[in-house]
């Protein structure tokens, strides 16, 4: 007997930069439908930073957990237009995305970065949602896997384990552009990503590793099913309750 649960698998939504009031809705139709006893999944939604607070407000204790984009490494300070993990936490999110390719490629950052995201997810009492992701020109080279456990290696704080981090596998070139990796592929680096986690951390058995890049409700099925996918981290089609509700219904 695994002396830790096998993970439960948990979708979540990256609204990116989208949303105004009005997109509390999609929040009220997914935390209505949640409620209801669907899946055997968590689910989660990211939307922008504006949209945290109340987007808490509106699930009131229904199962869908709310989480950030991104956070400052700081606590507190001169950071002009940054958003600190305890300022998340302070509003009731519970996770916060870091090092999404987007941030990597908008504000140059850098693994170390990421890593030092991820701690002060961790020092607020949040998970850390670490992305992770080879582009198109690594991916010809064949650096899928190379890139992808660098990443990982680098980005992975001390104190993570299992109950505070989840890895999201996203091949940048995926990334909102209707390409996803054949199933082997996506198999094939899960696995990879799974055996480096078992070597770096006690339970690496039972971190979530989420596939993200263009996962639509047709696709979710095969997808979800590849071993080591314990779930999704979904741009677009996160965007519209019926979409991410029929991604998670991928869970029955
Ligand atoms: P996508 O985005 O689902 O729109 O491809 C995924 C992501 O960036 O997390």
């Amino acid at each position: 007997m695994p002396d830790v649960p096998s993970p439960k698998p948990l979708v979540a939504g990256n609204w990116k930069m989208n949303g105004l009031s009005e997109s509390l809705a999609v929040v009220e139709q997914v935390a209505a439908h949640l409620a209801d006893g669907a899946g055997h999944a968590d689910a989660m939604i990211c939307p922008p930073a504006q949209l945290i607070a109340a987007a808490v407000r509106q699930v009131a204790n229904r199962p869908l957990a709310i989480g950030g984009q991104d956070c400052h490494a700081s606590q507190f300070g001169a950071h002009t237009g940054d958003i600190s993990a305890e300022m998340l936490a302070d509003v009731g999110a519970s996770a916060v995305i870091v090092g999404h390719s987007e941030r990597r490629a908008d504000h140059g950052e850098a693994d170390a970065l990421i890593r030092d995201k991820a701690a002060a997810g961790h020092r607020a009492g949040l998970t850390g949602i670490i992305c992770i992701g080879e582009t198109a020109g690594q991916r010809a080279a064949g650096l899928t896997e190379t890139v992808a456990l660098r990443q990982l290696r680098a980005c992975i704080p001390d104190g993570a384990s299992h109950t505070n981090t989840v890895i999201a596998y996203e091949p940048v070139w995926a990334i909102g552009t209707g390409l996803v990796p054949t199933s082997d592929e996506i198999a094939t680096t899960h696995g990879a990503i799974r055996r480096e986690l078992k070597s770096v951390m006690a339970h690496g058995d039972a971190v979530r590793i989420l596939y993200g890049g263009s996962v639509k409700p047709t696709n979710a099925h095969e997808i979800l099913g590849i071993a080591d996918v314990n779930g999704a981290l979904v741009g677009g089609a996160s965007l519209t309750a019926e979409d991410f509700l029929g991604i998670f219904a991928a869970y029955g």
